[in-house]
């Protein structure tokens, strides 16, 4: 195995001594690049999610062109759904829908859980071919949607600002709500292994969609979820739960087996640091929307934030991911301030 020149990322998960947090951006595969913007106009969604060539040069950009400090494999999290038996269209400026959506105990019996290994075998030939042209440059990340994420978009079939319909199927149907998410739980488990077995050298979980539940629902429909998840990649690899828009769970999450805690922007560093003692790594929590800021002001910004998180036990981050309009420059800017960092770029 070739050894890696850049471990920031690693050490930091571990809480070891690192001369600089490492920095990597949310969504920094695809989105907002010129080159991808290229592939984009040549290749629909699931081509280049599927071929393992397409997905390796995109998940390589970012840290050829911007300087991030960990590759994130380019795919989507709505695999699992599919792998589920689902379908998934994924419509230009409409973003993802799901046609048939889940309803009954028969729509739940019907979703496969095993034979992740072949039919997301695109996904682990696809890390394992960026990490070997990596060639140990920097640290690579593999992901999964949270359990709750997941089932949102099943039950809904399409993204929602309220989730209402999802969060009306849990409150109206608990016991299938929780056979749905205990079935998305086991596949994503077996998922994220292959993922660690194909070379991912960290692995996170996004729950996107966590902040449309109250504090109690949380507790009942996402976080249970989460911790298994965590628990059960542990001894294989490193993991960060990303559960948007829930910082009362940063002190229960700090407990669990994870290695890091991903946090958005409705959070002060400092009262981050207090729900999360020294117990875990927190990453974030940059306001995607501040790199549309002059540039001296996102790199005052960004000092301000390592400032209030200190250097350690951090990973330099956005607070979710980045957006589509946001100017390549300004997005270097951002990584070059924490690489500068105490001192101005
Ligand atoms: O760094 C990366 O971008 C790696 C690849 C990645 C994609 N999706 C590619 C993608 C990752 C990490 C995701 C995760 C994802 N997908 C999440 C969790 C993260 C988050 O932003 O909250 C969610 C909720 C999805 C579901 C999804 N996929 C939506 C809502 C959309 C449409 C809107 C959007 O985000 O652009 C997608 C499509 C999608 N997934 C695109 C990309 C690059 C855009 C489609 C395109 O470029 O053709």
């Amino acid at each position: 195995m070739t050894e890696l020149k850049n471990d920031l990322i690693l050490r930091a998960l571990r809480g070891e001594t690192v001369e600089r947090p490492p920095v990597w951006m949310m969504r920094q595969a695809g989105r907002y690049l010129p080159d991808y913007l290229k592939l984009k106009a040549k290749y629909d969604f699931f081509t280049r999610v599927q071929t393992p060539e397409l997905a390796t040069e995109i998940t390589l950009q970012p840290i050829d062109q911007v300087g991030v400090d960990a590759a994130i494999i380019f795919s989507d999290i709505l695999v699992i759904p599919q792998a589920m038996g689902i379908e998934v269209l994924m419509e230009e400026g409409k973003g993802p829908s799901l046609p048939a959506v889940i309803k009954t105990q028969r729509d739940i019996d019907a979703l496969r859980i095993d034979g992740v290994e072949e039919s997301l075998r695109y996904v682990t030939d696809a890390l394992s071919l960026t990490k070997k042209e990596l060639n140990g440059r920097v640290p690579l990340i593999g992901f999964a949607g949270a359990p709750w994420t997941i089932l949102c978009y099943m039950v809904e079939g399409k993204g929602s600002k309220t989730w209402d319909k999802a969060k009306q199927f849990a409150y109206t149907e608990p016991v299938l709500a929780h056979q749905l998410l205990q079935k998305i739980t086991t596949i994503t488990i077996n998922y994220l292994k292959a993922q660690a077995k194909a070379g991912a050298d960290v692995v996170q979980v996004f729950d996107s969609w966590a902040g449309a539940l109250s504090p109690a629902d949380f507790k009942a429909y996402a976080q249970p979820y989460l911790i298994q998840i965590a628990d059960a990649l542990k001894d294989e690899v490193p993991v960060i739960l990303f559960p948007k828009g829930t910082w009362y769970a940063i002190e229960d999450l700090s407990y669990s087996s994870a290695s890091g805690i991903g946090i958005d922007w409705t959070i002060t560093p400092q009262q981050a640091r207090t729900f999360a003692g020294n117990r875990v790594t927190l990453q974030g929590n940059f306001d995607p929307s501040k790199l549309l800021a002059p540039i001296p002001e996102i790199k005052k910004a960004v000092r301000e934030m390592i400032d209030a998180f200190g250097t350690q036990r951090y990973i330099a981050n956005l607070g979710h991911g980045i957006m589509p309009n946001v100017p390549v420059d300004h997005a270097k800017a951002f990584v070059e301030a924490v690489k500068a960092y105490p001192g101005p770029s």
